[in-house]
C-alpha cells in the first residue's frame, strides 16, 4: 500500500491482478470446454478431462480473490470513500462482486434445478463481465483523482 492508502503498492497490484486473471481464466476455459469440447462416448457426451481440475482451481482461487478484496477495505475503500472519489463506481463494483459470489455459492448449494440453472446463467454472464467492470472502475477512479 502507498502512504496515502488509495493507490495500491506494486506488490498488492500484482497479487490482485494475477488472482483475478487466474479466476477469470479458470472459469472461462471451463465454460468453453463445457460448451464446445465435450468428449463423445458410447454413453453420450462427457466432460473434457481438464474441466475437473479447472473447477477445483476456480473454487480455490475464488477464496483467495475474496481475501484480496477484503484487504482493500481498511485502506483503499476507506480512503476512497472519505475522499469522495469514485464512490458510485466503487459501490457498483462491490455489489457486482457480491452477486458473483452469491451466484457461485448457489452453484455449490442450490437444491432445485431451476435455482441452479438461474445461478449458472447469472454467474457465467457476470463472470465474463468482471474484467470490464474492474477496468472501468480503475479508469474512472484515476480520472476522479486527477480532477
Ligand atoms: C469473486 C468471484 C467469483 C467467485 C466467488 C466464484 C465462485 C464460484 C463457485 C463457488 C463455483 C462453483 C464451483 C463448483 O461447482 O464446484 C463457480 C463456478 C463457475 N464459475 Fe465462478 N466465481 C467467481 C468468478 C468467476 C469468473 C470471473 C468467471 C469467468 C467466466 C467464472 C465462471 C465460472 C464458471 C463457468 C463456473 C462453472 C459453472 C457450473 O458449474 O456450471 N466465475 N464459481
Ligand atoms: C466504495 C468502494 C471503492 C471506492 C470509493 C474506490 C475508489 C477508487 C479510486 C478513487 C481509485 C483511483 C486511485 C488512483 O488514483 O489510482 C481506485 C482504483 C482502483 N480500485 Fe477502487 N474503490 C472502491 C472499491 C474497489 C474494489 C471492491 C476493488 C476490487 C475488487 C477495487 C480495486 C481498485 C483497483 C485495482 C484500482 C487501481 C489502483 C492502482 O492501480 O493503484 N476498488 N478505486
Amino acid at each position: 500500500m502507498r502512504p496515502d492508502g488509495l493507490r495500491l503498492s506494486a506488490r498488492h497490484r500484482v497479487w490482485l491482478h494475477s488472482t483475478f486473471a487466474l479466476l477469470f481464466l479458470s472459469g472461462a476455459v471451463w465454460w468453453v470446454l463445457q460448451r464446445w469440447f465435450q468428449v463423445e462416448t458410447e454413453f453420450g457426451p462427457h466432460p473434457h478431462r481438464a474441466q475437473r481440475w479447472l473447477i477445483l482451481l476456480h473454487g480455490a482461487v475464488a477464496m483467495v480473490a475474496l481475501i484480496i478484496i477484503g484487504t482493500l477495505i481498511p485502506l483503499h475503500i476507506k480512503r476512497g470513500w472519505q475522499a469522495r472519489l469514485n464512490r458510485l463506481n466503487g459501490t457498483l463494483l462491490i455489489a457486482f462482486i457480491a452477486l458473483l459470489t452469491l451466484s457461485g455459492y448457489a452453484l455449490y448449494y442450490a437444491g432445485s434445478d431451476s435455482l441452479r440453472n438461474t445461478a449458472n446463467d447469472a454467474h457465467t454472464v457476470l463472470g465474463f463481465a468482471l474484467p470490464a467492470m474492474l477496468l472501468w472502475h480503475i479508469i474512472s477512479g484515476r480520472r476522479a483523482r486527477r480532477h
